[in-house]
């Protein structure tokens, strides 16, 4: 993982941002390897995403199409596989991945234990951006708990 974090170091513009960057990132694998304690989500895939998902926004505000370009990125450097020091993951653990990032900035939840786990780790940071977490997006009963713990009133975060 060291390598693809010097690796956004250089490629992200938003990398020292305290919103969207490394801090955020840790933070949101932090979450993400948490709720994997208690269900089957593949790791690997939770890390890969919390440090891409926001790697290729162009604002700290509304950039609808940060989660495809994201995805985007991701695969020019999936394609590099054989020589690949960024992702050692197999192709379907990369079509978790994809799909998470492209739409993780969407008001959708999914049954896939590993998506839904990025989707819940991302959501549950929202409060550091004085959005409140609305509970009908988290799908995860530990992310359900912590979000209980954190706040005590819900508003949709759109
Ligand atoms: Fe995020």
């Amino acid at each position: 993982m060291q390598s693809l974090i010097n690796k956004l170091a250089q490629e992200s513009p938003f990398f020292c941002s305290e919103i969207h960057g490394f801090k955020h990132w840790q933070q949101v694998e932090k979450y993400a390897l948490h709720i994997a304690q208690f269900n089957q989500a593949n790791k690997q895939v939770l890390s890969l995403f919390a440090y891409l998902h926001d790697c290729k926004r162009e604002n700290e505000s509304i950039d609808p199409n940060h989660g495809i370009r994201a995805a985007e990125y991701a695969y020019s450097l999936y394609k590099q596989k054989s020589i690949n020091q960024y992702m050692q993951i197999e192709t379907d653990e990369f079509d978790l991945l994809y799909y998470a990032l492209k739409w993780h900035n969407h008001d959708t939840v999914s049954q896939d234990e590993t998506i839904s786990t990025c989707w819940d780790a991302d959501r549950l940071e929202l409060p550091r951006v004085g959005i409140n977490i609305n509970p009908a997006y988290l799908t995860n009963q530990t992310a359900k708990e912590i979000a209980n713990q954190s706040q005590t009133s819900f508003f949709d975060f759109r």
